[in-house]
Protein backbone atom coordinates (compact mmCIF):
# COMPACT_ATOMS: atom_id res chain seq x y z
CA UNK A 1 0.00 0.00 0.00
CA UNK A 2 1.44 3.65 -1.04
CA UNK A 3 0.17 6.65 1.03
CA UNK A 4 0.61 9.78 0.07
CA UNK A 5 0.41 12.74 2.66
CA UNK A 6 0.64 16.31 2.18
CA UNK A 7 0.46 17.29 6.02
CA UNK A 8 1.06 16.19 9.58
CA UNK A 9 -2.79 15.68 9.69
CA UNK A 10 -2.56 13.49 6.72
CA UNK A 11 -0.24 11.21 8.31
CA UNK A 12 -1.89 11.10 11.71
CA UNK A 13 -5.12 9.60 9.40
CA UNK A 14 -2.73 7.32 7.49
CA UNK A 15 -1.95 5.87 10.94
CA UNK A 16 -5.33 5.53 12.11
CA UNK A 17 -6.11 3.74 8.67
CA UNK A 18 -2.96 1.26 9.22
CA UNK A 19 -3.70 0.82 12.77
CA UNK A 20 -7.06 -0.70 11.81
CA UNK A 21 -4.98 -3.55 10.01
CA UNK A 22 -3.21 -4.90 12.97
CA UNK A 23 -3.46 -7.35 15.73
CA UNK A 24 -1.39 -7.60 18.98
CA UNK A 25 2.01 -9.57 18.50
CA UNK A 26 2.45 -6.86 15.48
CA UNK A 27 5.99 -5.53 15.15
CA UNK A 28 6.17 -2.50 12.59
CA UNK A 29 9.61 -1.01 11.61
CA UNK A 30 9.68 2.88 10.67
CA UNK A 31 12.50 3.45 8.02
CA UNK A 32 12.56 7.28 6.80
CA UNK A 33 14.90 10.14 7.38
CA UNK A 34 15.15 12.60 10.50
CA UNK A 35 11.61 14.45 10.48
CA UNK A 36 10.33 12.28 7.83
CA UNK A 37 7.07 11.82 10.30
CA UNK A 38 8.10 8.16 12.14
CA UNK A 39 6.85 10.05 15.37
CA UNK A 40 3.77 11.60 14.26
CA UNK A 41 2.31 8.13 12.15
CA UNK A 42 3.20 6.18 15.79
CA UNK A 43 0.89 9.03 17.35
CA UNK A 44 -1.65 8.25 14.46
CA UNK A 45 -1.72 4.71 15.08
CA UNK A 46 -1.39 5.28 19.23
CA UNK A 47 -4.46 7.74 19.36
CA UNK A 48 -6.35 5.25 17.56
CA UNK A 49 -5.97 2.59 20.25
CA UNK A 50 -6.72 5.06 22.63
CA UNK A 51 -3.79 6.37 23.89
CA UNK A 52 -4.91 10.07 24.99
CA UNK A 53 -1.80 11.55 26.24
CA UNK A 54 -0.04 11.32 22.75
CA UNK A 55 3.55 9.35 22.15
CA UNK A 56 6.47 11.12 22.63
CA UNK A 57 9.57 10.39 20.92
CA UNK A 58 11.06 8.10 23.17
CA UNK A 59 14.90 9.51 21.90
CA UNK A 60 16.11 9.33 25.13
CA UNK A 61 14.59 6.68 26.98
CA UNK A 62 15.23 4.03 23.80
CA UNK A 63 11.71 2.67 24.94
CA UNK A 64 8.32 3.44 26.26
CA UNK A 65 5.07 0.85 26.99
CA UNK A 66 2.14 2.27 26.66
CA UNK A 67 -1.44 1.02 27.60
CA UNK A 68 -4.10 0.94 24.99
CA UNK A 69 -8.14 0.68 24.90
CA UNK A 70 -7.35 -3.23 24.31
CA UNK A 71 -8.46 -3.47 20.75
CA UNK A 72 -7.67 -5.66 18.34
CA UNK A 73 -6.00 -8.03 20.55
CA UNK A 74 -3.65 -5.02 21.41
CA UNK A 75 -2.68 -4.72 25.36
CA UNK A 76 0.25 -2.31 25.65
CA UNK A 77 2.38 -0.58 22.25
CA UNK A 78 5.92 -0.38 22.83
CA UNK A 79 7.53 2.38 21.17
CA UNK A 80 11.10 1.96 20.52
CA UNK A 81 13.45 5.00 19.22
CA UNK A 82 16.61 3.08 17.45
CA UNK A 83 18.10 6.24 16.27
CA UNK A 84 20.81 6.41 19.03
CA UNK A 85 21.26 3.00 19.41
CA UNK A 86 24.98 1.88 19.36
CA UNK A 87 24.74 -2.01 18.50
CA UNK A 88 21.18 -3.73 18.18
CA UNK A 89 22.67 -6.25 20.93
CA UNK A 90 21.78 -2.97 22.96
CA UNK A 91 18.03 -3.64 22.49
CA UNK A 92 18.41 -6.97 24.02
CA UNK A 93 19.61 -6.17 26.84
CA UNK A 94 16.78 -4.22 27.90
CA UNK A 95 14.26 -6.81 27.44
CA UNK A 96 12.77 -5.46 24.12
CA UNK A 97 12.91 -9.23 22.88
CA UNK A 98 9.94 -9.85 26.19
CA UNK A 99 7.48 -7.01 24.15
CA UNK A 100 8.50 -8.75 20.31
CA UNK A 101 7.51 -11.93 21.20
CA UNK A 102 4.28 -11.22 23.60
CA UNK A 103 0.96 -11.43 21.43
CA UNK A 104 -0.88 -8.34 23.46
CA UNK A 105 1.64 -6.10 22.41
CA UNK A 106 2.16 -3.75 19.18
CA UNK A 107 5.53 -2.80 18.86
CA UNK A 108 6.59 0.49 17.07
CA UNK A 109 10.34 1.24 15.80
CA UNK A 110 11.51 4.26 14.51
CA UNK A 111 14.71 3.84 12.56
CA UNK A 112 13.90 -0.04 12.61
CA UNK A 113 16.30 -0.47 9.73
CA UNK A 114 19.34 -0.31 13.17
CA UNK A 115 17.96 -2.91 14.60
CA UNK A 116 17.33 -4.70 12.22
CA UNK A 117 19.51 -7.45 12.86
CA UNK A 118 17.54 -9.01 16.38
CA UNK A 119 14.08 -8.37 14.90
CA UNK A 120 11.73 -10.87 14.07
CA UNK A 121 11.59 -12.02 10.64
CA UNK A 122 7.48 -11.29 10.73
CA UNK A 123 8.33 -7.30 11.65
CA UNK A 124 7.17 -4.99 8.92
CA UNK A 125 8.65 -2.42 7.45
CA UNK A 126 7.12 0.91 6.55
CA UNK A 127 8.71 3.72 4.43
CA UNK A 128 8.10 7.16 4.65
CA UNK A 129 10.21 8.95 2.32
CA UNK A 130 9.96 13.15 2.04
CA UNK A 131 9.49 14.49 -1.08
CA UNK A 132 9.57 17.89 -0.34
CA UNK A 133 9.15 19.77 2.77
CA UNK A 134 5.13 18.61 3.39
CA UNK A 135 5.21 15.85 0.77
CA UNK A 136 5.71 12.19 2.16
CA UNK A 137 5.26 8.58 0.51
CA UNK A 138 4.44 6.10 2.95
CA UNK A 139 4.96 2.48 2.21
CA UNK A 140 3.16 -0.37 4.02
CA UNK A 141 3.50 -3.89 2.73
CA UNK A 142 3.59 -4.64 -0.79
N1 LIG B 1 3.32 15.24 5.55
C1 LIG B 1 3.88 15.27 6.78
N2 LIG B 1 3.75 14.21 7.63
C2 LIG B 1 4.32 14.23 8.85
N3 LIG B 1 5.03 15.26 9.35
C3 LIG B 1 5.18 16.35 8.56
C4 LIG B 1 4.61 16.40 7.25
N4 LIG B 1 4.92 17.60 6.69
C5 LIG B 1 5.64 18.25 7.60
N5 LIG B 1 5.82 17.51 8.74
C6 LIG B 1 6.60 17.93 9.90
O1 LIG B 1 7.72 17.06 9.98
C7 LIG B 1 8.03 16.77 11.33
C8 LIG B 1 7.97 15.27 11.56
O2 LIG B 1 8.45 15.03 12.84
P1 LIG B 1 8.60 13.61 13.49
O3 LIG B 1 9.13 13.85 14.85
O4 LIG B 1 7.36 12.82 13.36
O5 LIG B 1 9.73 12.95 12.56
P2 LIG B 1 10.56 11.64 12.87
O6 LIG B 1 10.65 10.89 11.60
O7 LIG B 1 10.01 10.94 14.06
O8 LIG B 1 12.00 12.25 13.21
P3 LIG B 1 13.19 11.63 14.10
O9 LIG B 1 14.02 10.83 13.16
O10 LIG B 1 13.90 12.80 14.62
O11 LIG B 1 12.57 10.78 15.16
C9 LIG B 1 7.02 17.52 12.18
O12 LIG B 1 7.59 18.73 12.58
C10 LIG B 1 5.86 17.74 11.22
O13 LIG B 1 5.09 18.88 11.52
MG1 LIG C 1 10.80 10.38 15.87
Amino acid sequence: MIFKSKSEEDTLKIGKEIAALLIGGDILSLVGNLGAGKTVLTRGISDSLGIKKGVKSPTFTLMNIYSTNNKQGIKFICHIDAYRLNKAQDLLNIGAQDYFSDPEVLTIIEWGDKAKDILPRRAKTITIETTSESDRKIKFGK
